[in-house]
């Protein structure tokens, strides 16, 4: 069974300007320890699936309509299996980690109580070695030193380190990664991507990942989906869509990727 199910999803949007359907129709399927990727430019709506599927837009900004189940259950007709999923089941990695926590609570503080919203029952003390443990899963150095710091005492690589432990601490099956490292530095960047993939090869996670970077899509997707105006133009494995590109928006996209040519000899 897929862990994420999706079918003729649409959303609008309750706009002033009147109603915008950012989501047209859209299909998909995520089993377990898959990588796929919605990729698009800026407004196709690619954060608006994301949205909707966590139920994270409220009802009167945007009414959804068709058939999305994580897990089994449905969240796209109804609320109400949303909030047990949330924070369990399925996990939001963010676009940026720096408005992500709450900048007035220590990094341990946070990730315990996390930990213990998703282990009921779990003391202070094991909830905080936990926290220990998943920092060093996240590859963060001196974790017991790390948990009393506050975000802004952390670089934007490592916040976003913190909230993927967080989203590891709760044993999700799915993950959704909206732009990760978007918002981080380049020379940051890549270090987030090995680790979602570590994570995702350690606990079979299936993940849904959002981008418009052509690079990311290739390095960590099995399939892909090319969106343009709330719809999906072309969609298949990664290695296909990128060798063969059906659609004209997709050479669009692929021209703004930079060519890896073959190796030039460097003169000394
Ligand atoms: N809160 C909102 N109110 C009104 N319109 C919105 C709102 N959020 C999104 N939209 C509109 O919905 C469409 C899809 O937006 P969405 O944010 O999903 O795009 P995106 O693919 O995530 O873009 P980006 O790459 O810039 O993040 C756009 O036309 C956008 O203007
Ligand atoms: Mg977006």
């Amino acid at each position: 069974m897929s862990v994420l199910s999706v079918r003729d999803l649409a959303v609008d949007l309750m706009t002033g300007a009147g109603v915008i359907r950012a989501v047209d129709g859209i299909s998909f399927d995520i089993d377990a320890g898959e990588t796929v990727t919605i990729i698009g430019e800026s407004g196709s709506g690619k954060s608006t699936t994301a949205m909707a599927l966590l139920r994270l837009l409220p009802d009167d900004l945007a009414v959804i309509t068709g058939h999305a189940e994580i897990a089994g259950r449905d969240v796209a007709g109804t609320r109400k299996h949303i909030g047990a999923l949330r924070g369990r089941t399925v996990a939001l990695i963010p676009q940026d980690p720096m408005t992500a926590l709450n900048p007035i609570a220590t990094i341990g503080r946070q990730m315990v109580e996390a930990i213990r919203i998703s282990n009921r029952g779990l003391s202070r003390t094991d909830a905080t070695r936990k926290a220990v443990g998943l920092l060093r899963d996240v590859h963060i150095k001196e974790p017991e030193r790390r948990l009393k710091a506050y975000p802004h005492q952390l670089s934007g690589g490592q916040l976003q380190r913190v909230l993927i432990a967080m989203a590891l601490s709760t044993g999700a099956e799915l993950i959704v990664a909206d732009e990760p490292t978007s918002a981080l530095d380049v020379t940051v960047q890549a270090g987030i991507l090995d680790l979602l993939l570590e994570i995702q090869e350690t606990t079979g996670a299936a993940l849904l990942l959002i981008t418009h970077d052509l690079g990311v899509a290739r390095l960590m997707s099995d399939r892909i989906h090319v969106m343009k105006a709330g719809q999906f133009v072309e969609s298949g494995d990664v290695e296909d869509v990128i060798g063969n590109p059906a659609h004209e928006y997709t050479r669009t996209l692929l021209d703004a990727l930079p060519s890896v040519g073959p190796w030039e000899e460097v003169p000394v």
